[in-house]
């Protein structure tokens, strides 16, 4: 352990550890765990959001794990979500399964790999102490306080002369925290759901409660300190599964000098043990110690001292049990109240590894509740939001428009304009209705409608929108570039864009020749008659899987293309997870097709360790080097994520493109004769087979002046959508900050801008992406 996380609180004594539990023990104490509910709140909701809403079975142990985990990383280190997390997340969990290995050091022993794991860690972190300092003394020199993370908080104690640890100290006591919180509170949390299931009138009991305090919030409000006040029934249920099932299962001591206990010697150096369970299990303390009984603790102090002791006693005590207390509180909250959960094996049992581990990780079913009177709710759900819309946004002069039904909203009609090309009339009559601007919802999101150039350069120039993140598209993509935000977001879009650059292009421009050539071959020379659009759709996914994924024409690429066009069919439904729905097929699909990439991916990170294939190969390979370099921190599964995202920007814009390229050049022929003229003076310059290079493609300027008027006329991408991550104005209406804003590019008459990757054509003639 102290090889592990380093010099911590457990190796301190006299003085310096008077001064270092007193600080941690401030920084956990009631009145600051305060200050982090609305953090905790945030951490457990994006949790629910990302890992149960839609899922139909969870895997409850590794998920309040991952929860406590990132908990810890935004109170504790002021780390948002973003990919320090993933790198923590990786690492820390090996870290901690060494915690109780056997100290020596023997490659790919659980101690060697939790000792790397470790290193990387406190690497880590130490980045981030040292940016806090730095903050800290800006801020200190404007006389701002900057006590909102344990770094912050240590660093200016230490100013204050309170302790005299190093940078370097406050990073293990960190380590030490995130140890201390992280099997823990999340054992805790596994548990409960465990005794719940068995337990229905207990669950009854938590759901009132908690149904009462949801009922007292308005829709999005964060629990509040006061709300977890009330919570008084679900601690109790809390404090009975402490009491069942301790997370740790005792406290071992050392003895510093000889001492005695009952008329026992215990020498100097010798452990003292002593297990929580023998007291929690006394039927003289706790009559009928195998029932589950939350009443037991009705009355506290008819339990005698040092009978319940979860969190251990005396000096030593556990600093951090108002922080477990207040964030087992709040997950709960949002469990209960959205969910309704079944054991997936009613007979699993636990295991001590040495925290109490449920064999198969305790999965469930869930399922939101059944609202009794869902019909009427539905009639008057429209009226109440609009009431409260109304009240919430009071002072804020909204554009006009209704937000129609929940979740639903006007994404139905827009979808059946779109569906039957009706949308220019859609927008026309919503214009003619609303006026330039108006409100509506779609996609799931409050939405403002903008129409023309000034709302085009405003959606696409303005830094307080971000692109909108639907909830469909984040479930079956993941973690893409549109998730991010900030510094990351820049690392990731420069990698990105530096895969797609045309110094890039130029080196992968005979693969895209290569595909097309073999595509012509196959589905083109000899037919008579033939359906462009499949044909289009099939040629730019393949050129992408074998420019990006560097797989070539074969049974995973066929296994790819038809999960693929279930993934894109998904994308713009509706993100409930209902059997046999578009999403769920979507969702399945893109489970698939995340696995079989992250092995692809897998497998070229080992090629590329082991100089059996270049950096520039594809896209993994491109992207795992530069995170070897340093510049961007993505995972694998992140890479993959991305490459998903790629995937499906390019594959219904592009081949959109070709297929109305094609029906316009039928059109008129004038303009084909033009193209084929441009074209067939390129072919009489190259020999039979000789693939077509970066300068070919540099002279096809008029076949592109066409292409650009194909995409003025019909927009591959009908629309753009951003969310507002403040309160901005738009021509003295008010977007209020989580609203979407979208711009109909079909709308008006400029060149459509692909929502996810802009080509520009210049003077030069040549295909930039930016
Ligand atoms: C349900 C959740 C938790 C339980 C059951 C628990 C239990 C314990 C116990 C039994 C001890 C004392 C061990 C001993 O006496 O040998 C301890 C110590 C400690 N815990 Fe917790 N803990 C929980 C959550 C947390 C959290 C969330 C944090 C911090 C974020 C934390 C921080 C600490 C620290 C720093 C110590 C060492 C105190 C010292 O050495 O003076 N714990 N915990």
């Amino acid at each position: 352990m102290n090889l592990l996380s380093g010099r911590n609180i457990l190796m301190l004594s006299g003085e310096e550890l008077k001064q270092v539990r007193g600080a941690l023990q401030n920084f956990l104490s009631p009145e600051m765990v305060i200050r982090y509910v609305s953090k905790m709140d945030e951490e457990v909701r994006r949790h629910v959001k990302v890992n149960w809403v839609g899922h139909k079975t969870v895997k409850v142990l590794p998920l309040a794990k991952r929860l406590t985990l990132d908990i810890i990383c935004s109170v504790i280190f002021g780390q948002e979500a973003g990919s320090v997390r993933e790198v923590l997340a990786t690492d820390f969990p090996a870290m901690v399964k060494a915690a109780l290995s056997i100290p020596v050091k023997i490659p790919f022993t659980r101690f060697s790999r939790g000792l790397s794991a470790s290193q990387r860690i406190r690497k880590l972190l130490r980045g981030i102490a040292r940016e806090r300092e730095m903050l800290l003394q800006q801020q200190q020199a404007h006389g701002a306080s900057a006590a909102d993370n344990f770094f912050a908080y240590m660093l200016a104690l230490r100013a204050e002369g309170a302790h005299s640890l190093t940078v370097e100290d406050i990073v293990d006591n960190a380590i030490f925290l995130l140890i201390a919180g992280y099997e823990t509170t999340s054992v805790l949390i596994t548990f409960m759901l465990w005794h719940l299931d068995k337990e229905p009138e207990v669950l009854a009991k938590i759901t009132e409660e908690q149904d009462e305090i949801a009922r007292n919030k308005g829709p999005g409000d964060a629990l509040t300190w006061d709300d977890v006040s009330r919570m008084k029934y679900t601690w109790k249920v809390a404090m009975e599964t402490l009491r069942t099932i301790p997370p740790i299962f005792g406290s071992f001591r050392t003895a510093t000098r000889d001492i005695e206990y009952q008329g026992y010697h215990i020498p100097k150096g010798w452990m003292v043990f002593t297990a929580q369970s023998v007291t929690h299990l006394d039927a003289s303390i706790f009559p009928e110690p195998s029932n589950f009984d939350p009443a037991r603790f009705e009355n506290n102090s008819s339990i005698p001292p040092y009978c319940f002791v979860p969190f251990g006693g005396g000096p030593r005590m556990c600093p951090g049990n108002e922080f477990a207390r207040t964030e087992t509180l709040v997950t709960m909250h949002y469990l209960v109240t959205q969910f309704r959960w079944k054991l997936c094996c009613k007979e699993e049992s636990y295991k001590k590894d040495p925290s109490p581990t449920p064999l198969l990780g305790l999965p469930l079913t869930c399922k939101p509740p059944q609202k009794q009177s869902a019909l009427l709710l539905a009639l008057f759900i429209p009226i109440l939001l609009h009431l409260v819309t109304r009240r919430k946004y009071a002072s804020y002069n909204l554009p006009s428009g209704s937000l129609g039904f929940p979740l639903i909203g006007q994404t139905i009609s827009l979808l059946r304009a779109l569906r039957k090309n009706t949308d220019y009339q859609w927008y026309q009559d919503r214009i003619k209705k609303y006026g330039p601007v108006s409100k509506m919802s779609v996609f799931g999101s409050p939405t403002v409608l903008l129409t023309g150039p000034a709302a085009n350069r405003f959606a696409f120039c303005n830094p307080d929108l971000i692109f909108t993140q639907t909830k469909a598209l984040n479930a079956l993509v993941g973690r893409s570039i549109l998730m991010l935000s900030g510094e990351e977001l820049k690392h990731v879009r420069s990698a990105v864009q530096g895969y797609l650059r045309p110094e890039m292009v130029t080196k992968y421009i005979w693969k895209m020749d290569k595909e097309v050539r073999r595509h012509i071959d196959l589905h083109w020379v000899g037919q008579k008659t033939l359906t462009v659009a499949p044909l289009a759709k099939r040629l730019t996914f393949n050129i992408t899987c074998s420019v990006f994924f560097g797989e070539e024409a074969g049974p995973i690429r066929e296994a790819l293309a038809t999960d693929f066009e279930a993934l894109v069919k998904a994308t713009l439904s509706i993100p409930v997870n209902i059997p046999f729905t578009k999403f769920n097929k979507g969702l399945s699909a893109s489970w698939r097709i995340r696995k079989l990439l992250s092995r692809i991916a897998r497998e070229r990170e080992a090629a590329l360790q082991q100089g059996r294939c270049s950096s520039t190969d594809d896209f993994f390979t491109y992207m795992i080097a530069l995170r070897s370099e340093g510049t961007h921190l993505l995972t694998v599964e992140d890479i993959v994520d991305n490459a998903i995202l790629l995937l499906t920007a390019g594959y219904e814009t592009t081949s959109v493109l070709i297929i109305f390229l094609l029906r316009y050049l039928a059109n008129e022929p004038d303009i084909l004769g033009n193209i084929t003229e441009e074209q067939e003076e390129i072919a009489r310059n190259k020999g039979p087979n000789e693939p077509l290079t970066w300068d070919d493609v540099s002279r096809m300027k008029y076949t592109w002046k066409v292409a650009m008027e194909t995409l003025r006329t019909v927009p591959a991408i009908f629309g753009s959508f951003r969310t507002a991550i403040k309160d901005i104005e738009y021509q003295g209406y008010h977007i209020p900050k989580g609203w979407q804003i979208s711009v109909f590019l079909s709308s008006n008459s400029v060149v459509s801008l692909n929502i996810f990757l802009v080509a520009h054509y210049n003077q030069v003639g040549h295909l930039a992406f930016c």
